[in-house]
């Protein structure tokens, strides 16, 4: 089996919910403790032996491809001053040359569209999709953990996980065909039921190793929940020739896209650094007493 390379990372999106901090930065870019979001993306799916990121970004996100780039000014100011350690710092987020690629959804059609114009990237290979809002933290990389699922099983692998029943609404959720341990063999999914509807209560997470027949299967998918072309959608259809599997994985998800879940990832990043944890820990004390 051909090695997981490639990443979609669908960046269009508008990021509504944390408005007016997304007006003119790309919510992908919002800062969880002085990094971006995007910057512990990369990094997990580094982790996971991805070698190409495909951005899907949109209108007003340039500000994307300007952080994976020097920024000479800053970079000769910073070593002017002698700064080695904060110019360091900011070298080691830069992708290696050539290792990025940007592909412009030219009108917000929803998930599905946004990974389909990844196609011509992509080729003909497995390959994985990174919803960067999901920021997820896990000693083994949630992305790694899927790639490593693949490994076992081929076909399609969804990384999902459990929500309470009353919000299952707000995703994509899957069937199983049985529960034993934490890999199990998908028998359907559907993109945000209608309460009291659901399946289950797994949800879609934001992690998805897929086949590339997906990609004819969304150039033909018809517009569905909310009146878009969903991811979910294309994968139901492709379940009826291929496996899928889902994996529900081992560590904690932060909806960035949330200004609660940002809140709550931008102060376990904190707590979890070596050089802040402490720090941290001691400036949030107050708030608990
Ligand atoms: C998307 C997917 C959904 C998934 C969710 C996870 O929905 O369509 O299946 O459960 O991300 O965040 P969206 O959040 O774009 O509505």
């Amino acid at each position: 089996m051909k090695k997981v390379r490639k990443a979609v990372i669908p960046v269009a999106g508008l990021g509504t919910r944390v408005l007016p901090a997304s007006k003119v930065v790309p919510k992908e870019l919002l800062n969880l403790v002085d990094r971006p979001i995007l910057a512990y993306i990369i990094e997990e799916a580094r982790a996971a032996g991805i070698e190409h990121f495909v951005f899907v970004t949109g209108r007003s996100k340039g500000a994307i491809e300007d952080y994976f780039d020097h920024q000479v000014e800053l970079e000769a100011q910073l070593s002017a001053k002698n700064k080695s350690d904060v110019l360091n710092a900011l070298l080691a987020e830069l992708p290696r040359e050539g290792e990025m690629s940007f592909v412009r959804q030219m009108q917000p059609k929803g998930l599905g569209h946004a990974v389909w114009c990844a196609r011509d990237i992509i080729g003909d290979e497995a390959f994985a999709v990174i919803l960067p809002d999901m920021v997820m933290d896990a000693e083994v990389a949630a992305l790694k953990q899927a790639v490593e699922a693949y490994d076992k099983v081929g076909g399609n692998v969804i990384v999902v996980e459990r929500v309470p029943h009353d919000q299952t609404h707000q995703y994509g959720v899957v069937a199983l065909e049985s529960q034993e341990g934490r890999l199990n063999k998908m028998t359907g999914m559907v993109e945000k039921p209608a309460k009291g509807t659901a399946p289950s209560n797994l949800i879609v997470s934001g992690r998805y190793i897929l086949q590339p027949e997906i990609f004819g299967l969304l150039a033909t998918q018809e517009k569905g929940a909310g009146g878009e072309i969903q991811l979910t959608d294309s994968m139901s259809r492709l379940m009826d020739s291929q496996s899928f599997h889902a994996l529900e994985y081992e560590g904690v998800t932060y909806d960035c896209g949330d200004k609660i879940g940002l809140l709550r990832a931008n102060v376990a990043m904190a707590l979890k650094r070596d050089d802040l944890g402490e720090a941290a820990r001691r400036a949030l004390a107050p708030f608990f007493v």
